[in-house]
């Protein structure tokens, strides 16, 4: 087969390196890819991952059987619609099923009908509703812009005046553009977040191996938000009984109340849970993909080949698949640029790669990178995710520093506590 690939982060290095590994794999491009992608996938020069035009016309010459976009963005712009026109396969969901994840209201609105479990909360379009609201419940109190924002869209405010700043700044002052047209505000969940991931024709779906991120940036969960600096996989917060919950109440109901609709969901589904309690699953977020960097975990203890998982989930027949899980655990340390999730420095040497990649049981997946005369550079705010599969967590923790104390940048920031939050979760050694 000919596969596609669009985006160029870590998430995408790690699609990529699963279907390097297919037995059904002739040819595999990326756009716009990063410097590890390179070395395994094509690059077409001078495409971007959100012309869709472009893309139909490469798909068209080079005989692509079907596209794997990374990210959500061209799904929420609707790049499956656009393709499936031209011919073009697509593996994700269309532009209304997308809204899941592109559209917070939406995710609420159908999360509702569905009776999926979720904070309470109400929509707003106009400040001043959304003011009288917070001044109502009091704090704390959450608030989130409705569109894409970069995963910078939510405010947990732990005061009133916080909230009315947020509320100011996303649809007054207009921060996040249109995405602030409207406001989900809703109250505070209180437990562990877990990562829950499925893949799915819109019927039959299969869950993936579940796994925990770090969305803050400074060690015990300090700092500010950022795309994600680290994970584990398995998540132990999910026991084998919370598994079933989830597919029960959030899974099923999701994907049986969007084909209802006439929108059945086909791709990954990501869903961002709080387990409340230690025992209930409630709805944080849904999105249209695998996340980043849970997909550095997740993939990597897969037996299947991943391009005939997909194709069997093209076809409608995941029923007849079974994912495999490897018995251990995998661990992903996020090595950022100086300055991330704000403005970063770009253009650093990276040092150490080639010998990180040695250890047994350790993957580098680069998320921000670029390949110059043989050498890696720095180019993004995230820029590498270094995995390390092992018999458990200790040990894939372990593995992992290690693997990250062999590669340097200059700048080089990362969490030194990725996985604790599991310890509490497992007997002791
Ligand atoms: P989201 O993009 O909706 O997942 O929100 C980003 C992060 O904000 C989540 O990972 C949580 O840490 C936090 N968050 C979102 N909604 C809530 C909520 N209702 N209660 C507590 N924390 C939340
Ligand atoms: N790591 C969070 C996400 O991919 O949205």
């Amino acid at each position: 087969m000919k596969i596609l690939v669009l985006g160029g982060g870590g998430r995408e290095h790690t699609i990529c390196y699963k279907i390097s590994q297919s037995l059904k794999l002739d040819k595999l491009y990326c756009i716009p890819g990063n410097g590890g992608i390179s070395e395994i996938a094509e690059i077409p020069e001078g495409i971007s991952s959100l012309d869709f035009a472009k893309i139909a016309e490469f798909c068209k010459k080079n005989q692509i059987d079907f596209i794997i976009p990374g990210p959500e963005e061209p799904l929420v712009k609707g790049i499956k619609d656009y393709l499936e026109k031209e011919g073009i396969k697509v593996f994700g969901p269309d532009k209304v099923a997308s809204l899941v994840e592109g559209s917070k209201a939406f995710a609420k609105e159908i999360m509702v009908k569905a009776g999926i479990p979720t904070a309470k909360f109400e929509i707003f379009d106009e400040p001043s509703k959304a003011r009288s609201y917070v001044e109502k419940k009091g704090a704390p109190i959450v608030v989130k812009a409705d569109g894409l924002c970069a995963g910078k869209g939510v405010f947990v405010c732990e005061t009133k005046e916080e909230a009315f700043s947020a509320i100011e700044k996303i649809m007054e002052e207009k921060i996040f553009g249109e995405s602030g047209n409207k406001v989900v505000i809703e109250e505070k969940l209180v437990g562990e977040e877990a990562t829950f991931i499925v893949i799915t024709d819109g019927e039959t779906f299969k869950s993936l191996p579940n796994s925990q991120d770090h969305k803050r940036l400074l060690d015990n969960d300090e700092g500010p938000n950022t795309g994600g600096m680290g994970a584990y996989s398995p998540a132990p917060v999910i026991t084998p009984q919370l598994k079933e919950r989830i597919e029960k109440e959030i899974i099923e109901p999701l994907l049986k109340t969007l084909a209802r609709e006439g929108h059945p969901y086909l791709g990954f589904l990501y869903a961002g849970l709080m387990i409340v309690n230690n025992r209930d699953p409630y709805v944080l977020e849904f999105n249209c993909r695998l996340g980043d960097p849970e997909a550095q975990v997740i993939l990597p203890r897969i037996g299947n080949d991943f391009l005939e998982l997909i194709q069997f989930t093209f076809e409608g027949k995941l029923s007849e698949v079974e994912i495999t899980e490897s018995s251990g655990a995998a661990v992903c340390v996020v090595m950022a640029s100086k300055g991330y999730p704000g403005a970063y420095e770009k253009g650093k040497k990276i040092e150490g790669l080639e010998k990180a990649s040695q250890i047994s049981g350790v993957i580098v997946f680069h998320a921000g990178t670029t390949k110059k005369n043989g050498e890696f550079y720095t180019s993004g705010g995230r820029v590498l995710g270094v995995t390390a599969l092992d018999k458990d967590i200790p040990s894939a923790i372990e593995k992992a520093y290690k693997a990250v104390s062999l590669i340097s940048f200059e700048g080089a920031h990362y969490r030194k506590d990725i996985g604790h939050k599991a310890f509490k979760h497992l007997k002791p050694r």
